[in-house]
């Protein structure tokens, strides 16, 4: 799986241009996309980037690469991050690593937003991998609630014997509704909610697939 993610990456890493503002995503496969850029920019490449979380912010800065504040940024040219699954219409489940809330706003600031998988996380219907659901912890009863009535089962994210806690401070419901038939009806059901930060239904937001397959990498878009 580490070659099919590694093989994605490098593709995907050869659309950037110079003085691109790159997004990074989070996770272990755009971890190879880092690692790539990284690689791409002691040899010359001159970019700014954007991280989508700050794990991904200290491996950026650990790796040599300069930073812009995503709120002093207009558009970004060109996003680079992993998905947990990922359907042939470019509809995704992220935020198995808690960063999607942050990962939705630079998806959506993104003129190119490139997934990168290995083949594992290509599914014909969306579900089997809970939705994670960023709620803001006094509402995490309600939207708990609210789930059921959309036949969601969902529990708070653990972080060993506390709750799980996002950047910004929240807490993570995954919530399983079984396989979906229209992941954009769900989500827009998701968007009606109060309480909810953002969820892992990204739909509309990913312009292109890349998944490593074997040796091969095919395009999905
Ligand atoms: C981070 O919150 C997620 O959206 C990741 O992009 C997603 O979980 C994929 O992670 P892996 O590349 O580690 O599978």
């Amino acid at each position: 799986m580490d070659l099919e993610k590694q093989n994605a990456a490098n593709a995907a890493v050869k659309m950037i241009l110079q003085h691109d503002v790159v997004g990074l995503g989070t996770g272990s496969t755009a971890y190879f996309a880092i690692a790539a850029i990284a690689d791409l920019v002691k040899n010359g490449l001159k970019i700014k980037a954007v991280a989508t979380s700050k794990k991904t912010e200290s491996l950026a800065v650990s790796m040599g690469i300069e930073l812009l504040n995503i709120e002093d940024v207009q558009y970004i040219d060109i996003t680079i991050d992993g998905a947990d699954e990922f359907n042939e219409q470019l509809q995704l489940i992220k935020g198995g690593g808690g960063a999607l809330f942050r990962e939705k706003i630079v998806a959506s600031l993104s003129k190119k937003e490139i997934i990168i998988a290995d083949s594992a996380k290509k599914v014909d219907q969306l579900g089997k991998f809970k939705v994670p659901i960023e709620v803001v912890p006094l509402a995490s009863s309600y939207v708990k609630e609210q789930l059921k009535r959309l036949d969601g089962i969902s529990e708070l994210r653990k972080d060993g014997d506390s709750l799980y806690r996002t950047d910004n401070g929240n807490y993570i419901l995954d919530a399983d509704f079984g396989l979906f038939t229209d992941a954009a009806v769900l989500a827009e059901r998701l968007n009606q909610i109060e309480g909810i930060l953002a969820h892992g239904l990204f739909i509309n937001l990913s312009t292109m697939v890349i998944m490593g397959k074997g040796s091969e990498v095919i395009t999905y878009q």
